[in-house]
């Protein structure tokens, strides 16, 4: 083999109490893309921060080349090549591609001459390298934020990065944008920069991956070439044990309607002409591509984007969603898609964060009642597997994935009618995966009805008991449980027989 770009030795990691990483050895060879795998918290997001010089390790030693180095500073790893693409890119949205670009790679010029053409080139030249499809000229605020994290990987190339990270690039690309990013990723790749690559989503990693390095409970179990393992393998090795991949079974018949929908649309969304039922101890699929229309007809159940034509009816009449009091008064919770900005208030402890929405139910008059919500803390910590030192512990000690559980607990503690999920196990590890899903069945059985907004097809196909298809704004085909992939995807798609 030849020399590794990179190589950590024995790193040691603790947060006050909490052994992030113990000992932890890993290698990224020139043109590989490496995956790190592992459970939520199991400490890969911290291994991405000591390679990034955004965390400092306790012990070990970080070889780049012929030099060790005890710890990086976030400026020497980017000056050393070692570049990280986030989810959130970090650009400045008032100015263009290429003024953005210059800003990251020029030095700071003084009072030279700034020469645009050259600027406006170079950012053309690094665009065209990646296969990115944007013009330099663009605004950056006009971008969607995959094209931005493309700007960023654009940049990381012009400061001559050997080495780039990801720490799940994907979760909120669609499927194009992903096919995009997996472009690149392979030019990237051809040109000998060395790719650490994190994801829970195990058919990108036998898709991307040379090889793969395992992580659990902050020590590695084993790096191994990717085609030497396979799925069941893999989860056997992050989670420590097998894991049923069968999904739970749904009730024999749903009960009466908790919610019917007659021609229900927005406007200001795009989504028009809905007619529904929600029917008490269902699970509802709701599938479609992205920007059918999904997400917007949940805003709607939840008064965020109310309807402006068609009727809602509750259990016992009309009823008026006007505002998330309306939706919550009715007993409509909703977990929203992106948890990671809008979920977790990161200097709450979990115990706050879990009760924020029933405070009014467990204290009653004021009265605080810590055990109780300890208590109820703990269960759900418990049902969930949140990985975390205890209740008291602050939301923004926990790991990504940890995050998304404590948001899910806050709204299953508000004991809802009707639960709306978006993307409920998006970043969420298998082991947990199949826990939240018996938990979906659990919620059911007490009659609680669930509408499960999905882009994981397997996860729609095996979870619901029947599946409602959009597409453009409107629903295209309501399909009993047991359809296959097919069906599902044709309606999607608008080819074939929608029913
Ligand atoms: N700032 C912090 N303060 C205290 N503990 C922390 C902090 N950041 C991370 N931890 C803890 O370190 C451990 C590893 O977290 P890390 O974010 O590296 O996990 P991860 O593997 O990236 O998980 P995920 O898949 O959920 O993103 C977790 O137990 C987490 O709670
Ligand atoms: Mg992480």
């Amino acid at each position: 083999m030849p020399n590794p770009l990179l190589e950590l030795r024995q790193i040691e990691k603790s947060y006050a109490g909490v052994r992030a990483l113990r000992g932890v050895s890993f290698d990224l060879q020139p043109g590989e893309v490496h995956a790190l795998l592992g459970e939520n918290g199991a400490g890969k997001s911290t291994l991405v921060k000591v390679i990034t010089g955004a965390v400092e390790p306790d012990a070990g030693a970080i070889v780049l080349g012929d030099r060790a180095f005890a710890r990086l500073t976030p400026a020497g790893a980017l000056a050393l090549g070692i570049a990280c693409i986030y989810q959130q890119p970090a650009l400045f949205p008032e100015l263009s591609v290429a003024e953005n670009l210059a800003l990251r790679l020029e030095p700071a010029s003084g009072l030279r001459r700034i020469d645009w053409k050259s600027r406006r080139a170079t950012a053309a030249g690094l665009l065209a390298r990646i296969g990115a499809p944007i013009p330099p000229d663009a605004a950056v605020r006009t971008l969607s934020m995959p094209e931005q994290q493309l700007v960023e990987i654009a940049c990381a190339l012009g400061a001559g990065a050997r080495i780039v990270i990801m720490d799940e690039p994907t979760a909120a690309l669609t499927q194009r944008e992903q096919e995009l990013l997996f472009k690149v990723i392979a030019e990237l790749r051809a040109d000998g920069v060395g790719i650490i690559y994190i994801s829970h989503r195990l058919d990108e990693i036998f898709r991307l991956a040379d090889r793969v390095t395992v992580l659990r409970d902050g020590e590695s179990v084993g790096t191994c070439a990717a085609h030497a393992i396979d799925e069941a393998g893999l989860i056997k090795l992050m989670v420590g044990r097998e894991v049923s991949q069968i999904y739970p079974p749904g009730p024999a018949h749903a009960g009466a309607p908790v919610l019917t929908l007659s021609g229900v649309g927005c406007t200001a969304s795009g989504v028009r002409g809905v007619s529904l039922e929600i029917r008490a101890g269902e699970v509802l699929g709701l599938s479609g591509l992205v920007g059918a229309g999904r997400t917007e007809l949940a805003h709607i159940l939840f008064g965020l984007t109310p309807a402006d034509a068609g009727t809602i009816a509750g259990a016992t009449g009309p009823v008026a969603i006007r505002s998330p009091q309306d939706a919550l008064a009715l007993g409509i919770a909703y977990v929203p898609e992106d948890r990671r900005r809008h979920g977790v208030i990161l200097e709450m402890p979990i115990a706050h964060n879990v009760t924020l929405a029933i405070h009014r139910r467990i204290f009653p008059r004021g009265f605080l009642r810590d055990r109780t919500e300890r208590d109820l803390t703990l269960e759900y910590m418990r049902q969930l597997s949140v990985k975390a030192a205890g209740p008291e512990a602050k939301g923004g000690s926990l790991s990504g994935g940890n995050q998304q559980k404590v948001a899910l607990a806050r709204w299953l503690a508000t004991k809802p009618r009707l639960l709306i999920l978006d993307e409920p196990t998006q970043g969420i590890d298998v082991g947990a995966k199949s826990e939240i899903h018996r938990l979906i069945r659990q919620l059911t059985a007490e009659g609680i009805a669930v509408l499960l907004i999905s882009s994981d097809l397997p996860e729609v196909l095996g979870m619901s008991d029947r599946i409602a298809v959009m597409r453009g704004g409107t629903l295209v085909a309501t399909l009993p449980g047991g359809t296959n992939a097919h069906t599902v995807m044709a309606a999607a798609l608008g080819k074939g027989e929608a029913a």
